[in-house]
Order: C-alpha cells, then structure tokens, then sequence
C-alpha cells in the first residue's frame, strides 16, 4: 500500500502545507471531506472518515429534525473528532433543521441543493457554525460570499448524484484563481491523490469524495449496492436522459441499471399520453418527477441494483474493493505525497 508513511517527511510536510488552510477551516487532520451521500453518509460512515483524518459530513436528506438530532448524537457517540451535517435547502423544515444542529454543537453546516436562503445562513452563523455552500459558476461564488459562505465547494459534473452542467477541470480554472476570500474544496470524479495534489496546487483547500467511499468497510450500503460500484466503470455512470426539452428531468449521474432504462420508456410513454391528450402536462411532468421517488434507498439500503438508483461518479472505475475507511485515506494521501516526492528523487 502506498501510504503516506512509506513518503519521505519534507514531501508530507509540503503536503500538510498545501492542505493549511481547508485542514485549519475544517479542523480534521487532512483536507478531504467525505461528501454527503444521502443514505450512505450516516453514523458510520462519517464517524469512520473522521476517525481516519479526513471530515465526514452527515446527509440529512429528508430527514425530520428530530432523525436528525438522532444521528448526530450517534455520530458524536462514535467519533470525537469534527464532522458536518450536509442539508438539502428545500426541505420544508430548513430553520428547525439548522436548530438541530446548532444544538448539538455541529461545527460546520453544507447547505446543498440550491443556493440557501440568507436567513439559513444567518440562522447557522449566529448560531456558532461555519457554513459551507456549493457555488455553480463564479458569480454565485461571489454572490454566496457576500451571503455569508465561509467556504465553498465547487462539484463538477463528473460527480455522482445531482450534477450540473460543468465538468470540474473547467469549474476549478473559472473559479479558484478569482475565490481568494474563502477556502473552495473541489468536487466530483475524484479518486486518486494525484489527483488531490494537483488541485491543491491550483488554489483549492481541499477535496470532497464521495464515490470512492463507498466501498468502506464501514459504509452500511447494502453488499449488492457496493458490488455494483467494484464492478462499474467511469463509462457506466451516466448523466440521467431527457427526452424532450417541454418535460425537463433533473440530472443525476448514476450507473445504468434496468431503472436508468425503464426511465426513458417511461418517458416517451407519459410524453405520448400528453401529446394524445390522455393527461394534463402538470401531471405528465409530475410522474417523470416521481419516477425515482425512494430509488436510491431502494438500491442503497434494500439492494436493488436493477430498479433502485446506483447513483455513482466516474470515478467509480477506481473503486476496486471493499476496504476500512482509514487505508482508503491513507492511500489517497500517500498517492498525493508520493507525487510530491516524486518530483525531487535525491531528497528523499
Ligand atoms: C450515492 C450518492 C448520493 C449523494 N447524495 C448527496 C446528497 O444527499 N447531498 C449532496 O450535497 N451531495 C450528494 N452527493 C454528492 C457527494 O456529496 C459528492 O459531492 C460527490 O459524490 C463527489 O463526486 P464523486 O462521487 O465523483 O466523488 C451524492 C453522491 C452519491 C454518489
């Protein structure tokens, strides 16, 4: 294993400064947070990724606030080490949800799905916590840190899950070289420390993976759920299809299964419907809508791998195997350091 004890100490040391500052805002050993993935990202999981050094954030999803109370307690029960709570900013209960976690102390608070109302981010800062939003281009960047953002991340589109339109590579060269004020971690098809190492050396702080944890050890995703992800390759997790531009789809990148199939039939079959006049086009927009309704618990929880949702990054041709959460840490560092090393041969 290419840990980053077998890298000689100055190349670690040039590591840590890299990661500085997201290491300083974060408070955890290494600058790489484990992305909220909702029903992934629970006790286990995030008390894992912290306990190893990187920042394991909590996906709230649709949880009520007293659920959520629940599993930050249990999460603090399994680590003392700093975490997050990542929060969907339209779930209808928002405020009680930022109460839930300023009350049990939650240091940092992810606002994602959309940009947050200012009163939540007022609400999470007034409150003791540091807030961490998702920027989509530049000038929402900006905008979210006049909002109060004291971090940002920027996801591109080679993530998993709910992306935007952008990839990365392009995101990262529009946005870190004019975001001085705040640290910015860097999102989406990450899966190697090299890889790490190089955004940190464009101006990023740090990176968020998500994908690559999912095969965790510790990850409570059904063995069906991560058998997919050892199997699958960056060419398998794609966006999701719109067939026509008058019913849009939400994009979400997930590895095609009988559901990603099924999806398009059952869209030109409710498109069809509207064109004949069978269903209003509210309700036809409705049941594309629902379609994925409860898909990824189905595929994370129950191990549905043909009809739930496999959402998944193209990094998941990196996922390889089962392993504990720290030697996954310990090999994306130890790529990182060992690139750092790599560059002077003699000084080591
Ligand atoms: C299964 C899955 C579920 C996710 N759920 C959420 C979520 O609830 N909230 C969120 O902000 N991001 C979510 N994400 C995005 C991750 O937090 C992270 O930004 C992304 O996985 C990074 O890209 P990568 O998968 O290529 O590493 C999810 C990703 C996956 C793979």
């Amino acid at each position: 294993m290419s840990g980053a004890a077998t890298a000689p100490e100055w190349a670690r040391a040039e590591l840590d400064r890299l990661m500085a500052r997201g290491t300083a805002f974060l408070g955890s050993r290494y600058a790489i947070l484990g992305g909220a993935m909702s029903w992934v990202s629970e006790r286990n999981l995030v008390a894992a990724l912290s306990n190893a050094g990187a920042f394991g954030v909590i996906a709230c999803g649709a949880m009520e606030p007293p659920r959520l109370a629940e599993e930050i307690a249990a999460t603090q029960a399994l680590t003392d080490k700093p975490f997050g709570v990542n929060l969907i900013t339209m779930h209808p209960r928002l405020d009680q949800l930022v109460d839930a976690c300023l009350a049990a102390k939650v240091g940092h608070i992810v606002f994602a799905g959309g940009i947050p109302p200012g009163g939540a981010i007022k609400k999470a800062k007034d409150g003791g916590a540091r807030v961490v939003c998702f920027a989509p281009a530049l000038v929402l960047a900006k905008r979210l840190i006049r909002s109060g953002a004291d971090a940002l991340v920027i996801e591109g589109s080679e993530a998993g899950g709910h992306i935007g339109p952008v990839s990365l590579n392009v995101l990262a060269q529009e946005i870190l070289p004019h975001v001085k004020e705040v640290p910015v971690f860097v999102a989406g098809g990450i899966g190697r420390g090299e890889a790490i190492l190089s955004f940190l050396e464009m101006g990023a702080a740090g990176a968020q993976l998500g994908t690559r944890f999912v095969c965790a050890t510790e990850c409570i995703a059904h063995p069906a759920f991560k058998q997919a992800f050892i199997r699958g390759q960056a060419r398998d997790a794609m966006p999701t299809v719109q067939l026509d531009e008058a019913f849009p789809v939400i994009p979400v990148r997930a590895l095609q299964n009988g559901g990603t199939r099924r999806f398009i039939e059952f869209q030109a079959e409710t498109i069809r419907r509207f064109k004949a006049g069978e269903v209003e086009k509210e309700a036809a927009q409705l049941d594309i809508e629902h379609f994925w309704a409860g898909a990824l618990r189905r595929a994370v929880i129950e191990g549905d791998v043909e009809n739930g949702s496999l959402m998944a990054g193209q990094s998941v041709g990196m996922v390889t195997k089962e392993q504990p959460a720290a030697e996954i840490i310990a090999e994306l560092v130890g790529q990182a350091a060992a690139a750092i090393a790599a560059r002077r041969p003699d000084a080591a």
